[in-house]
């Protein structure tokens, strides 16, 4: 008795590619790692798994947040949440620079390590430095029983399931899921948010599934322009505030699986050097969900206009200002400012996926890469 049975194929439950496979399992990684993680009233998270008491919190003076790659843009938008939730100081680091700069740790600076793996080794190395430092460590990881998850004092697991494709899709948003948790979690304790402010972000936050699966259905139109830049050498994305921490993300989605150069840039440093290079009909991917911050946004859209790019921006609906000074607009549906981020990188994520396709790349294995990096 022979069956033709192809694992693969039969894994990849009809999508052609891993990574396009888990770019749809957003929503359930996000209604998953959300899970029972918010109360019955919903209007207050309960993140059992972080043991730090009131007090331990109260003593944080400082926080580090280490990663590599994608699981490093996740930390930097995870310094903007925590920091505006929860008004505690954050860096984030590399883990391959943490590990040797020598940085200043003390047994009230609170370290997160993030991994996806739980298994990189510069991510392990900077959590075995924090300890040494008599720092506490809380991992946010994918995997349970990882090393990392095995050595962090308290792990947020992020349950997206297992992530196959090198390029990280699922893995970095339900980590965004888990600052979101963090940062509430850490805010409700200080008092450093109202109830009204917390309860409505808790809200805003159990919208996020759908509203990425409402993304995921004009992912057709992401195809058309990444068909486009698939025949251009190098393309740049601008934004600012978080959607800089996107951009460059999308950025690196893009360079990882189409080999498309690509910059990101806060977009109030392009005139400090890199407007140099912005040439007729080069494309610029304009990030701008970030709304009160439009108004300087669209200047810089300005600028790249003006010396011939052809912008395209991801937007909230219905931001007509956006909408006149760009070529072609993306729209996303509105949320909060802080978390946009979670809906603005869909879109960046096809317009890799479409572009590596494009290109007839190897999508789910790009060259030279490891999907888990556990030498340095
Ligand atoms: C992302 O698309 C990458 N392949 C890579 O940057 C990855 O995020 C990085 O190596 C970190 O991996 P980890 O989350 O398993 O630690």
């Amino acid at each position: 008795f022979y069956v033709d049975w192809d694992l693969m194929t039969a894994e990849k439950a009809g999508f052609d590619h891993f990574m396009l496979k888990e770019i749809h399992e957003q929503p359930k990684a996000y209604r998953d790692t959300i899970g029972s993680r918010i109360d019955g009233s919903g209007e207050r998270v309960v993140l059992g798994e972080v043991k730090l008491t009131p007090q331990q919190i109260w003593d944080i003076h400082n926080i580090h947040i280490v990663a590599c790659g994608t699981a490093y843009h996740a930390g930097l938008v995870g310094k903007s949440v925590i920091e505006q939730l929860a008004r505690i100081p954050v860096e984030t680091d590399v883990a391959s620079e943490y590990r040797y700069r020598a940085p200043i740790i003390t047994p009230n600076t609170l370290v997160i390590v993030v991994s996806q793996s739980g298994e990189t080794a510069d991510t392990l190395a900077a959590l075995r430095e924090a300890k040494r430092c008599g720092a506490r460590v809380i991992a946010i990881t994918n995997v349970v029983g990882s090393s990392v998850s095995r050595e962090a004092d308290d792990v947020i697991v992020t349950w997206a399931g297992p992530e196959i494709a090198v390029a990280s899709t699922k893995a970095y948003t339900s980590q965004l899921i888990a600052f979101y948790l963090l940062g509430l979690h850490l805010a409700q304790t200080l008092g450093t948010q109202d109830a009204t402010y917390i309860r409505e972000t808790i809200e805003a936050l159990q919208k996020l599934p759908e509203q990425v699966e409402q993304i995921l259905l004009h992912a057709e139109d992401i195809k058309q322009y990444a068909e486009q830049i698939a025949e251009h050498d190098d393309l740049f994305f601008i934004g600012r505030g978080s959607d800089y921490a996107v951009a460059q993300e999308g950025s690196l989605k893009l360079k990882e699986i189409s080999y498309i150069h690509s910059e990101a840039y806060a977009a109030g440093e392009l005139k400090h050097g890199t407007l140099a290079l912005i040439e007729e009909g080069i494309p610029v991917i304009a990030l701008a969900t970030q709304e009160h911050l439009l108004e300087k946004t669209v200047s810089n859209i300005k600028e790249v206009k003006a010396r011939g790019a052809q912008v395209f921006a991801i937007a909230l609906e219905g931001n007509h200002e956006i909408a006149k000074s760009v070529d072609l607009v993306f729209e996303i549906p509105r949320t909060v400012a802080l978390l946009a981020p979670a809906l603005v990188v869909i879109p960046l994520q096809l317009l890799a996926y479409y572009a590596s396709l494009a290109r007839g790349n190897d999508v789910d294995k790009p060259r030279n890469l490891a999907k888990s990096v556990t030498v340095e």
